[in-house]
């Protein structure tokens, strides 16, 4: 068979939470442009009709679907399945992608607040129900669905620091006090470590039943942050840039497609070198 049959995702149901992000919007296009049908669910319904709206002008009316779902709540989860299963009779892909993201770098907001030493219980179980909790329902929910099939994937989507820890140096900012410096949050790396935890642990529970699951480790995508982050950023990356938004998508596509299909368990790291420094 020619190898790039492989890649194809013909008529495949890929469900992407926070698919109305930053990163989903790119994996959906991954999903589309091989030929699947990508389910975006997000919890902001506007964010989510903004992304279905260009993609259905892009790319028909047929490529993809939206479900305004909270991950967090897996009765939300459970109905998405259900109108999900009625429709199409199948569940191929869940990406497990929706994150309460600190977009802290380059804002002027105080983050004192967050340092590890104040950082809230509250927001500490907030960032757990959606990174941790949502990850683990959507795989409880969508995982029945696969083994039952007999086939089917599982991505999650860690990061860099879900190898790594942060570099606190780079969020530091002139001039402001030590007890008010920005961090990255301390869930951040829970999370983003934990997701690789779920993953080896699916991928062994699943491994006999036909569901592959696998992780992917990106780093910092540039989205116009401030200058002088992206500099300290780049310092720490030996490719000397930060990702293009485009640059995950063939990752994505070759982990979630019959071309990766004696891969499970494996933890993949796109991230321009930064891990090996
Ligand atoms: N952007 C980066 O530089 C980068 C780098 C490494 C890893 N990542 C990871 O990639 C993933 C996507 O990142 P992004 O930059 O696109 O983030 P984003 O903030 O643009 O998108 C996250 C989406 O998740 C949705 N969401 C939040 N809570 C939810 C909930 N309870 N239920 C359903 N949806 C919910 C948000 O509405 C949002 O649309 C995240 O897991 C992030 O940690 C991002």
């Amino acid at each position: 068979m020619d190898v790039l049959e492989n890649f194809k995702m013909d008529q495949k149901i890929v469900v992407i939470t926070g698919g109305a992000g930053l990163l989903g919007r790119k994996h959906a296009e991954a999903v589309i442009e091989a030929g699947g049908v990508a389910v975006l669910s997000d919890i902001s319904g506007d964010a989510l009709e903004h992304a279905l709206n260009g993609f259905k002008a892009r790319y028909g009316e047929g490529a993809c679907e939206g479900h305004i779902a909270d991950i967090t709540d897996k009765s939300s989860i459970e109905s998405m399945k259900d109108a999900l299963l009625k429709k199409y009779g199948h569940i191929d892909v869940l990406i497990n992608n929706a994150a309460n993201n600190p977009k802290m770098e380059g804002s002027a907001a105080n983050m004192g607040a967050v340092q590890f030493e104040n950082f809230p219980v509250s927001l500490w179980m907030d960032d757990i129900a959606v990174g941790l909790t949502g990850a683990f329902f959507c795989a409880q929910v969508f995982g029945r669905v696969m083994s039952s099939q007999g086939k089917g994937v599982i991505l999650n989507i860690s990061s860099d620091l879900g190898m790594i820890a942060p570099d606190q140096r780079i969020y530091r900012k002139e001039g402001v006090a030590e007890n008010e410096q920005t961090v990255k949050p301390v869930t951040y790396s829970v999370i983003k470590h934990g997701l690789l935890g779920l993953t080896k642990y699916l991928a062994t529970y699943y491994a006999e039943k036909g569901v592959r699951c696998n992780a992917i480790c990106p780093a910092g995508v540039w989205n116009g942050q401030d200058e002088t982050f992206v500099k300290k950023l780049t310092n720490l990356v030996p490719m000397g840039r930060m990702a293009d938004p485009d640059e995950y998508k063939s990752t994505i596509l070759y982990l979630i497609s019959d071309a990766s299909s004696y891969m499970t368990g494996s933890i993949v790291v796109v991230d321009g070198g930064r891990t090996c420094w």
